[in-house]
C-alpha cells in the first residue's frame, strides 16, 4: 500500500459513519465567506494553518475540487519516489511517519494540532490542497516552495463535483442538477467559487515557483505532462520510469485498485475519468450562462488560455 493510503481510507470511512448522524445544514461551515465540510475541517484548523512552517523542498499541489487532485497526487508521489529511490525500509518509515502523525489527505483537513505534527514528517513532504491562494501560508506564495496548480475546464469540473456532492454522505445532496448548477455558478459549494479561485491563481501565472497544468493535457499526453512536472520539481527519472508511472496511474489501473487504495471512497472518486462528460447534463441555457461567466471572470487571462475553453467547452 502506498504512502498515506491507509490513513486516507481510515479518515474517509470514519467520516462516512460519523456523518450519518449530521443534518444537512450542519455539514458545512463558513470560514471567511467560504464553505468547507465540517466532517474534515474546522475554523480553528484553518486559523492554525497560518502557523505551518513551509520547507523549501515541500511539493505543493493545489487546485479546485474535482480537477483530478487524487490522480495528480498519485503521479507526483510516484515521480518523487522514483527520483528519491527510497529503499523499501525508507518507504516503510515514511508511511509510518504519516500514520504516526495522523496525517490527512488535504492540507486543510484534520485538527488544529496537525501543523505542529507536520514538522515531524521527513522531507520531501507532498502537500495537497483545494484552498484559495489567499488562505495558504504566505511563505508559499512568496516562493518558499514550489506549487503545481491543477486546472480543469469548468464544465467537466462542475459535473464531476455534482456527482461527488450527491454521493458523498458528508456533503448535503442537491435535489436536481439545475439546483446544483446555480450553486456552482454562485460559488455556494464547499471551497467556494471555481471562478474566484482561478481569478486568484491567475495573478501567479508568471511566478517562477508556480506552475499550472491541466487535467486535459495530462489526459491527452500523460508522459509529456509528467515530464513537465518532473522538470519543474527537478526530479530526475529514466524514460522507462515515465512509462511505468503512466501505466500505473491510468484511470483504469487506479480504478481497478481503488478498493485497496481508497476503500469505499474509491467508487465515488473514480467515476468516468474522461474529458467532455458535461455534455450529458448541460442545457443550452446553462451552456450559454457558463460561457458568459467564464468570459466575464477569466476569459481574457493567460490562465484561461491554458484551460482551452474553446476546445473543451464549446457546445
Ligand atoms: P470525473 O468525476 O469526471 O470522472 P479529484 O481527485 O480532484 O476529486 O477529481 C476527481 C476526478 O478525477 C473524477 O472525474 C475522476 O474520475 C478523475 N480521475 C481520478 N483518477 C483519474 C485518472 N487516473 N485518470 C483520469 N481521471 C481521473
Amino acid at each position: 500500500m502506498s504512502r498515506n493510503r491507509e490513513r486516507v481510507i481510515e479518515a474517509v470511512e470514519s467520516c462516512f459513519s460519523e456523518n450519518e448522524k449530521t443534518s444537512p445544514e450542519d455539514m458545512l461551515f463558513s470560514y471567511k465567506g467560504i464553505l468547507y465540510p465540517t466532517a474534515f475541517s474546522s475554523p480553528e484548523t484553518l486559523e492554525a494553518l497560518k502557523s505551518l512552517e513551509i520547507r523549501s523542498d515541500d511539493v505543493i499541489l493545489a487546485g479546485y475540487p474535482k480537477t483530478g487532485t487524487n490522480w495528480l497526487e498519485e503521479m507526483v508521489r510516484e515521480l518523487e519516489s522514483a527520483d528519491a529511490k527510497y529503499t523499501e525500509e525508507e518507504m516503510k518509515e515514511r508511511i509510518n511517519a504519516e500514520k504516526e502523525q495522523q496525517m490527512f489527505p488535504r492540507l486543510e483537513f484534520g485538527d488544529p494540532g496537525i501543523y505542529e505534527r507536520m514538522k515531524k514528517l521527513p522531507s520531501r513532504r507532498i502537500i495537497s490542497t483545494h484552498l484559495h491562494p489567499h488562505l495558504l501560508p504566505f511563505s508559499i506564495l512568496q516562493g518558499k516552495a514550489k506549487v503545481l496548480v491543477l486546472l480543469r475546464n469548468p464544465k467537466d469540473t462542475a459535473v464531476s463535483y455534482y456527482h461527488f456532492y450527491n454521493n458523498m454522505p458528508v456533503l448535503p445532496s442537491f435535489a436536481s442538477w439545475d439546483e446544483y448548477f446555480a450553486a456552482f455558478m454562485n460559488g455556494k459549494l464547499a471551497w467556494g467559487s471555481y471562478f474566484d479561485q482561478l481569478v486568484e491563481w491567475n495573478q501567479y501565472i508568471d511566478h517562477e515557483k508556480i506552475m499550472m497544468i491541466s487535467y486535459e493535457e495530462l489526459k491527452e499526453n500523460p508522459i509529456l505532462g509528467m515530464k513537465k512536472i518532473a522538470a519543474f520539481f527537478e526530479f530526475s527519472l529514466d524514460e522507462e520510469d515515465f512509462h511505468r508511472i503512466a501505466k500505473k496511474t491510468s484511470f483504469q489501473a487506479m480504478k481497478e485498485k481503488s478498493k485497496e487504495t481508497h476503500g469505499k471512497f474509491g467508487d465515488i472518486l473514480f467515476r468516468k475519468g474522461i474529458v467532455g462528460s458535461w455534455r450529458d447534463l448541460f442545457s443550452k441555457a446553462q451552456n450559454e450562462e457558463m460561457d458568459r461567466k467564464f468570459e466575464d471572470s477569466i476569459g481574457r487571462t493567460k490562465l484561461a488560455a491554458k484551460i482551452k475553453y474553446n476546445v473543451y467547452c464549446k457546445a
